[in-house]
């Protein structure tokens, strides 16, 4: 499997398997396939509620564990946010069966969010978790939090995809030495992504379905990507991606695409920061 090296010199795999929208009672079953195809990055979160049925397919699989990358994500923590943060970390790691974490991202740029990274630092210093980093930070909150704290997120999980491709995003990420990873890199299908005639021309060129091209598109562009299917057809058409190139005239067909904007919802929008600010976990 290709890897892109992080900031801190850990390897994280280019392609993974993500479980967002997945209930617990069918995780297991997936994870299970996703690791028989060959996944090995898998991409979890507290608010998915399914980690213990992701812990349960990693046991099961025998798969040893220095050959898995899991990541998991803190769901938003007011103060006293480092205590706070600390026993959600210790919660996730009780359900997933783990004793240290490949990478732990904060999953959303509300609550304490200084301390909640204060605490992501300190579990990184004790050696529970390889990488720390964020998701859905804009790049003037990422810039903010990498001045005025010691340690540099490894990585921001942003929503990326043909119809919102982030490259200036990617750009100043770059500069910061802050890898790129990709949400809903199929954009859920909206914006029938799946028919899409420039990705669907692009695809009869190859001989490859639209799901193969997106993917292709984004590992040439150095984008971790972590396509979601509860099908292990699709889950194996996903991951057999690394026997084609696009060529430079394809990848400018697809920048065309870009609409600049999400297609899902603006993590600036007060209403949201209002509502996303306030949902807490309640178990
Ligand atoms: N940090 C965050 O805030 C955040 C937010 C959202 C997502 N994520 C992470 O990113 C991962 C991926 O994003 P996502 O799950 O939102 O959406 P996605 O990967 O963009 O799209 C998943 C959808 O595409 C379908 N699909 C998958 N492979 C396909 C194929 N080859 N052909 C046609 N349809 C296909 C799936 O249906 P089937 O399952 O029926 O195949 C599902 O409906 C998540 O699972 C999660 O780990 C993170």
């Amino acid at each position: 499997m290709q890897t892109v090296t992080l900031n801190n010199g850990v390897e994280m795999p280019i392609l993974g398997f993500g479980v967002y929208q997945i209930p617990p009672e069918q995780t297991e079953q997936a994870v299970t396939e996703a690791l028989a195809v060959g996944y090995r990055l898998l991409d979890t979160a507290a608010a998915y509620m399914n980690e213990e049925a992701v812990g349960r397919a990693i046991k099961k699989s025998g798969i040893p564990r220095e050959e898995l990358f899991v990541t998991t994500k803190l769901w938003v923590q007011d103060a006293p946010s480092e205590e706070n943060t600390k026993r959600a970390f210790e919660k996730s790691m009780a359900k997933l069966g783990l004793d240290h974490l490949d990478l732990y991202l904060m999953h959303q740029p509300y609550g304490d969010v200084y301390g909640q990274w204060r605490a992501m630092q300190d579990l990184h210093r004790e050696g529970r978790v390889r990488a720390i980093g964020v998701a859905n930070f804009h790049t003037d909150r990422l810039v903010d939090l990498i001045l005025n704290n010691e340690v540099t997120p490894a990585v921001n999980q942003i929503e990326t995809h043909p119809f919102f491709q982030r490259t200036a995003d990617q750009e100043v990420m770059r500069e910061h030495r802050v890898q790129i990873q990709s949400w809903g890199g199929f954009a859920e299908g909206k914006n029938n992504l799946f028919t899409d005639p420039v990705l669907s021309d692009i695809a009869e060129e190859h001989g490859k379905s639209v799901a193969q091209v997106v993917l292709r598109w984004l590992i040439q562009r150095e984008v971790v990507t972590i396509p979601k299917s509860v099908r292990p057809e699709r889950m194996a058409e996903n991951f057999d991606v690394f026997d084609f190139e696009l060529t430079d005239d394809q990848m400018a067909r697809i920048a065309t695409l870009d609409t600049g904007s999400s297609l899902f919802f603006d993590h600036r929008d007060p209403a949201m920061v209002r509502r996303l600010g306030k949902v807490r976990l309640n178990d």
